[in-house]
């Protein structure tokens, strides 16, 4: 201790889950909420419907693409010219990697790059799926490529781009997928969260059909028509011109993914610290335990304790870089050794704090495996 696990029972309780939630839609899995070989590995053997990653980086399409993975849409544009080239390089000698452009910048490297090799370069075009009403952007910051009419211009533009196909597109509606709306003592924020997605899910759903429809009776026969996330699943599976859903967090259920009314998986990955000190009575403190999630800050950024039940972290302190204290005073009879199993808040990034993640199957731990950063990799 400290380490990090992964409970192979619950894992596959999350995939029939997971499988179920998706109706009949493919299945791409977001690599950035798994950081493990392994696991992306098992997922994808686990059923037929799970078919290609989602990567996050150029250089990690190329890691997994020489471990023996396929079929990699990079979920967001590279500038990183290294790295696409030997993405180039790759596509020529008959790999599937999709690089992902909402721009003729990012496009006209890959072109320059093809045009060298003498081959075609599929390119995937992200479309925004935020909704702005009245004083609230809803959604994130990503593509500028909103409306049909800024389809049809980027699709203009591509033509002048000798080596470059568009083949696919991906909308990603953060808003509903990523923004939990059942939040304990948030009533009326959560309320609000409702209203809004059903508003959002309207507008981009309608947006989406159009822009598919228009693009498929305009010469672009689209292979991939990606949308989604954990928190979206059954919305993208209802969307037919949808082709497939990404999904990551599910499958480790972190803390975040707690906060949504129509879906639950189980928590599969965790995290143990070990209770080293006893300042005061009631009072425990562990070795480590900073892994704080990204993004926005706010205590629901932090870890979530888990076993034993009602250990409370404390408001000053929180949980810090080499010594996180909580108060107990549970039934349980703690000491200095024991374990408390905590929760990361997001699914991926707990990886990058561990090399390893131990595997339990029937409640016995039976080896490790790598994660992204035990195989050297750490790629944002
Ligand atoms: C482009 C894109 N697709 C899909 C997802 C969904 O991932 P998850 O299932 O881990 O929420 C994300 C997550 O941020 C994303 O950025």
């Amino acid at each position: 201790m400290p380490l990090a696990f992964v409970d192979m029972d619950l894992l596959d309780e999350n995939i029939v889950t997971i499988l179920k939630r998706a109706g009949d839609k493919r299945i791409r899995l977001a690599s950035k909420s798994i950081r493990s070989k392994f696991i992306l590995d098992y997922v994808l053997k686990s059923d037929p419907r799970f078919q290609g990653i989602m990567c996050y980086t150029a250089d990690e399409a190329i890691w997994l693409s020489e471990n023996g993975f396929d079929d990699l849409l990079i979920g967001y544009p590279s500038m990183n010219t290294g790295a696409l080239k030997k993405i180039v390089d790759k596509i020529a000698s008959g790999k599937k990697i999709i690089p992902m452009i909402d721009d003729m910048v990012q496009a006209t490297v890959l072109n320059e790059f093809a045009k060298e090799k003498g081959c075609m370069v599929d390119v995937c075009l992200d479309i925004d799926m935020s909704t702005d009403f009245p004083r609230i952007h809803f959604g994130v910051f990503r593509s500028p490529i909103h409306t049909l009419d800024d389809v049809k211009g980027i699709v203009d533009q591509l033509k002048t781009l000798s080596h470059i196909r568009l083949k696919s597109v991906m909308g990603y509606e953060a808003q509903i997928a990523g923004l939990g709306d059942h939040i304990d003592g948030a009533r009326f924020k959560n309320r609000a969260v409702r209203l809004l997605k059903k508003r959002s899910h309207k507008d981009y759903s309608h947006r989406r059909g159009e822009i598919v429809n228009w693009l498929n009776t305009n010469g672009y026969s689209l292979e991939i028509v990606n949308a989604g996330g954990t928190g979206s699943i059954e919305l993208s599976a209802e969307e037919p011109w949808v082709t497939e859903i990404t999904v990551g967090s599910g499958f480790y259920a972190p803390g975040l993914f707690d906060h949504y009314s129509h879906f639950k998986h189980l928590p599969s990955v965790g995290f143990v610290l070990q209770i080293v000190r006893l300042p005061k009575t009631k009072y425990f403190t562990c070795l480590g335990g900073g892994y704080i999630a990204s993004g926005g800050t706010g205590v629901i950024k932090q870890p979530y304790p888990y076993l034993p039940e009602g250990i409370e972290p404390l408001k000053n302190e929180g949980f810090g870089e080499v010594q996180t204290p909580f108060i107990y005073e549970g039934k349980e009879t703690l000491k200095i050794g024991d374990p408390i199993i905590f929760r990361h808040a997001k699914a991926g990034e707990l990886c990058e704090h561990f090399n390893y993640l131990s595997v339990i199957r029937n409640d016995k731990l039976i080896e490790q495996i790598t994660t992204y950063r035990g195989d050297g990799k750490s790629f944002l």
